[in-house]
């Protein structure tokens, strides 16, 4: 592995008090090896677990609309990649030896992917942190085959990977391993049918063959009060079974690596309190599973690719410290709605010699039309789209008008009309691109 990496100099500019106890999180906005490095070299090996959610090589703009209001669409990023998977790769690869170096030396990192990337993944994965470290490839259920996945030429491509990778060969998950709950069917009465009473638990239980249970282990599950024999002398496994909270009953049963279950449902089904518009939000119980599993009590998770925030939203529920970034001023203002709500107390880190837009002067406020500079300032691959807005009650950014880059000439200025609905509140014209600048460099 290379030498230590250099720490950029990153700046706090932006804190939310919040009323959660705990470590305040850290948000960084800005190309996520900035943070990885500044990590790597400030506070090395200090993280539990790296949750990665990287664009999946789609081939699309990805956009975000407040839920409700579709003609609010906005670009939010781009998984385009012109020079195909090398250039993909040439951007991935060099974020994980710093991934290494902030993990503590029993932590994971977990990728989440598709189909288009896994393979690569894989292999990168394999020569960075090892063979010896590789632990599961989970399949998890991001949608219901259906429509047009499953009227397609081949089987319907409705699982996404989640790689998970232990920093040393050793490491051991700190927390319980994942379960389900798998429902029994009830007799008339509303008693669990073919379950079998234990005096001494007081509780239900079904019982199913001894398996490739050794004697050892039969013997500790005898201690335990988990052997069941019948009158033949037959042995059988005990498994208690709990009431679901509606009448019903059911059991706890470990988890394989297919993750197909009521626990960790499609995105779709989530409360509506909990989607936020994002086009690739990932639901917050697939989250709060991989999170109680790989974090330890008051641990530490970070995520390069925080998009919507969902893991930070979720880290922050169950008490655990945080890092996030991403390089989108839309998942900026997500992620801040989305946090705040939750009363957390964070702050805001760029790069220095990036100008800030910090709420005292959000990039060209004002009360009428605001004019961009030519897109050519804003990086190689000029502007995805611009929006206006004002801000909210919460201090944050609701957009009302956006157009996309094809709605202006490139290479020109220009300009988008802050609408008559505006009047009276603070506006401001803010925008998002693509490639490898993203804020306007401090003057
Ligand atoms: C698949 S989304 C993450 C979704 C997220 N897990 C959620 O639940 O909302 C990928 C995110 O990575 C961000 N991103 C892509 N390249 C990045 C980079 N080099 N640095 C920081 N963020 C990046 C994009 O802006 C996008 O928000």
């Amino acid at each position: 592995m290379a030498g230590p990496p250099l720490a950029p100099d990153m700046r706090p500019r932006e804190s939310w008090p919040g009323l959660a106890a705990g470590t305040p999180g850290k948000l960084f906005h800005g190309a996520n090896r900035d943070m990885l490095a500044w990590v790597a070299a400030a506070q090395p090996a200090s993280i539990d677990l790296v949750y990665m959610d990287p664009p999946f090589a789609v081939g699309q703009v990805f956009s975000y609309a407040p839920p409700g209001s579709a003609e609010r669409r906005v670009p939010a990023y781009d998984d385009r990649w012109r020079g195909g998977r090398a250039a993909y790769v040439a951007e991935m690869a060099p974020l994980l030896p710093l991934v290494a170096r902030a993990l503590v030396p029993g932590g994971f990192l977990v990728v989440h992917c598709d189909w288009r990337t896994d393979a690569l993944w894989r292999l990168l994965l394999d020569e960075l942190l090892g063979e010896s470290c590789f632990r599961n490839a989970i399949m998890w259920r991001r949608a219901p085959n259906l429509g047009r996945q499953a009227a397609s030429r081949q089987l319907g491509r409705v699982l996404d990977t989640l790689l998970v990778y232990a920093r040393t060969p050793d490491a051991s998950f700190p927390g319980s391993p994942p379960t389900r709950f798998v429902q029994v069917p009830v007799d008339r009465e509303g008693r669990p049918r073919g379950a079998q009473w234990d005096e001494m638990r007081g509780a239900w239980f079904v019982t199913a063959p001894r398996g490739d249970y050794t004697d050892a282990s039969l013997e500790r599950l005898a201690s335990e009060g988990r052997v069941h024999r019948t009158r033949t002398g037959k042995v059988g496994i005990k498994y208690f079974l709990e009431p679901d909270g509606d009448g019903g009953w059911g059991r706890k049963q470990r988890l394989d690596t297919l993750w197909d279950d009521e626990g960790v449902r499609p995105l779709r089904h989530a409360p509506r309190s909990e989607v936020v518009g994002y086009e690739t939000q990932k639901p917050e119980a697939l989250l709060a599973r991989i999170l109680q599993w790989m974090v330890p009590p008051g641990g530490t998770v970070m995520d390069p690719f925080a998009g919507s925030g969902t893991t930070l939203a979720v880290a922050q529920r169950l008490g655990l410290r945080w890092l996030g970034a991403d390089s989108s001023m839309v998942s900026l203002h997500v992620t801040i709605r989305r946090l705040r709500r939750q009363q957390a107390a964070f702050t805001v880190w760029t790069r220095a010699g990036i100008t800030w837009p910090s709420g005292a002067g959000r990039l060209a406020w004002g009360d009428a039309g605001a004019t961009l500079r030519d897109p050519d300032d804003f990086g190689p691959s000029g502007i995805a789209g611009w929006a206006v807005g004002w801000l909210d009650g919460d201090g944050c950014l609701e957009l009302v008008e956006v157009a996309e880059r094809s709605a202006v000439a490139a290479g020109l200025a220009a300009c988008l009309p802050i609408p008559a609905r505006a009047a009276g509140r603070r506006a401001g014209l803010f925008w998002t691109w693509v490639g490898d600048r993203f804020l306007v460099p401090e003057s």
